[in-house]
């Protein structure tokens, strides 16, 4: 659930919000419809990361799990090398580094209870994502979003539309309990 309660933020040059307050229940979609420049992403932003912004009134985020994030803008380090595979991996890779740390730390350690605990922790969190699966899991999300192959393509050679499906993707593989998409169909062509 989340919840604004009179909720005012301002740039210096422009007021976006003036005491608003609206309730998104567990289980709903909801889509925030606004002309450029009416604060959207402002608000996402509030939503995502409340300490950076100065804003009055209440916010309240009670999300039980993970949440997901496709941004509107996302800029690409052209230098980076990254592939389709890799950007998809990097949330099972961190989290199958972090197990290993733990377990190496556990050869050495004298006290296992608190890495026990970790380990524990993490490895529930990596199961939670089907973790153990997570190949074959974006060989079949990149088929079934039309990106058959494309695992071993840069993503800077990427379309945009395309870059923004692989973000989804990315997104989606993490099971998440909210998900926000900031203008997700903006370079999409839908199909109807
Ligand atoms: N960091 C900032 N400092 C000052 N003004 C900002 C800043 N970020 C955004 N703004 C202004 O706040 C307003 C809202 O911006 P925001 O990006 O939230 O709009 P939006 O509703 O998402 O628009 P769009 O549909 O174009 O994505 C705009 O007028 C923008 O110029
Ligand atoms: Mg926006």
């Amino acid at each position: 659930m989340i919840k604004a309660e009179k909720l005012s933020y301002s740039f210096p040059q422009k007021e976006l919000y003036n005491k608003v307050s609206f309730t998104i229940e567990d289980n709903v979609h909801c889509a925030f419809i606004g002309t450029n420049g009416t604060g959207k992403s402002t608000m996402v932003d509030m939503i995502l990361h409340p300490d950076d912004h100065l804003y009055e009134g209440k916010l309240t985020m009670d999300v039980p799990g993970r949440i997901g994030y496709v941004s509107q803008f996302y800029s690409l380090d052209e230098e980076k090398e990254e592939t389709v595979f890799t950007y998809l991996s990097e949330t099972f890779v961190q989290l199958q580094n972090q197990i290993n740390e733990i377990c190496d730390a556990m050869a050495t350690a004298e006290d296992l209870e608190p890495l026990m605990e970790k380990y524990q922790t993490v490895m529930d969190e990596f199961q939670a994502i089907d973790g153990d699966f997570y190949e074959s899991n974006i060989h079949k999300q990149l088929k079934v979003a039309g990106l058959k192959d494309y695992e071993d393509k840069l993503l800077t050679h990427l379309s945009g539309g395309e870059f923004k499906l692989v973000q989804v993707i990315r997104e989606m593989m993490i099971s998440p309990k909210f998900i926000i998409m900031d203008e997700p169909d903006v370079f999409l062509d839908l199909s109807i």
